[in-house]
């Protein structure tokens, strides 16, 4: 069968603007995108530049984005992608910088990861402390990395993360996944994971996570970051970092919901930014054109029937809590 192949082309030294070429291959049973990339190269333009290395799925470096999606070129199935999409169109990775064609600059990518500090503070000199065996300890049977570790570095949930497109400064997914594998690992000492968590819950950090589940979805390792995220979140909670507007949002929801049996947006505000003026002014055109849709309760007599069924659920669920 012989398909079209629509690429992105770039070259710093010549072009303004990226632009898109079309290449004609003749497919083979089983093929993949890499597969039809290295003989477009080898066989049409041997100008193509891309990044791959184990051609297995193992070394994450040939992630692209195929089709709309970010995906490892390795493992995408030429047959799969006709047969859903009508076409084949490859693009670098979104949300990191173009060096040239379809290889991206990951340094932004590797500079969050070192941000995170993904080693154990505690073992400076592993085998100076424990012999040529480094560490071995026994991991309680209720303690898991979840998949975190399964994490191949290939930079897809940050291509797709819809936080890290507006808010480049955003740690992003797979560096505060790297960041929970750490602070969950019961060898790192009570005072390194409450520093990490400290600096985990400022500007840019766990809070900025829209929970829009892109990570999850495109990653190829099932890694998924958004759930390593979301135990961050309430590690930060437990260990009482509690005064960012993300954690105030939390606390203040759940309060409302205790006490009134739903939320009420015309009290959240209150909750989430505090007695700030300035800032409560500044959201007060959303809720004027909030309260005109009808979308604001009013802040008094908002309880709901049955208010004590709804608070017995809160009073057993903390029991729980505290046995776990
Ligand atoms: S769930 Fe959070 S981290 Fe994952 S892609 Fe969405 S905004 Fe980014
Ligand atoms: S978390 Fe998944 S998508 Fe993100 S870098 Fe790791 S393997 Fe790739
Ligand atoms: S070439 Fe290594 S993951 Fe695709």
């Amino acid at each position: 069968m012989r398909l079209s192949f629509t690429i992105q082309r770039f070259n710093p030294e010549t072009d303004h603007h990226p632009h898109q070429e079309d290449y004609r291959l003749d497919i083979g049973r089983g093929m993949t995108v890499l597969e039809a990339l290295i003989r477009i190269k080898n066989e049409l333009d041997g100008s193509l530049s891309l990044r791959y290395s184990c051609r297995s799925a193992i070394c994450g470096s040939c992630a692209m984005h195929i089709n709309g999606t970010e995906k490892l070129a390795c493992r995408t199935s030429i047959r799969k992608e006709f047969e859903r999409h009508g076409r084949i169109s490859i693009d670098p990775l979104p949300n990191l910088p173009i060096i040239k064609d379809l290889v991206v600059d990951m340094s932004p990518f590797w500079d969050k990861i070192r941000a995170v500090t993904p080693w154990l503070t505690s073992i400076t000199h592993p085998t100076r402390r424990y012999g040529s065996f480094g560490q071995l300890q026994l991991l309680p049977e209720t303690y898991q990395f979840h998949n975190v570790d399964a994490c191949i570095m290939c930079g897809a949930c940050v291509a797709a993360c819809t936080s890290h497109e507006v808010s480049p400064d955003f740690l992003g997914p797979a560096a505060l996944a790297k960041a929970e594998r750490f602070v969950a690992d019961p060898r790192e000492p009570a005072a390194a994971k409450q520093a990490r968590l400290t600096a985990l819950q400022e500007a840019h950090g766990i809070w900025d996570c829209t929970r829009c589940n892109m990570c999850v979805q495109v990653c190829p390792k099932d890694v998924q970051p958004m759930e390593a995220i979301i135990r961050l979140r309430r590690s930060a909670l437990q260990h009482g970092l509690t005064s960012t507007e993300g954690a105030r949002h939390i606390t203040g929801f759940v309060d409302l919901v205790r006490h009134e049996g739903r939320l009420n947006e015309a009290l959240m505000p209150l909750k989430v930014i505090g007695v700030d003026i300035r800032r409560l002014l500044s959201v007060m055109p959303l809720g004027i054109r909030m309260w005109l849709k009808g979308k604001v309760p009013s802040p008094f007599g908002h309880t709901v029937p049955g208010i004590e069924q709804i608070r017995a659920i809160f009073s057993a669920a903390r029991r729980l809590a505290r046995r776990v």
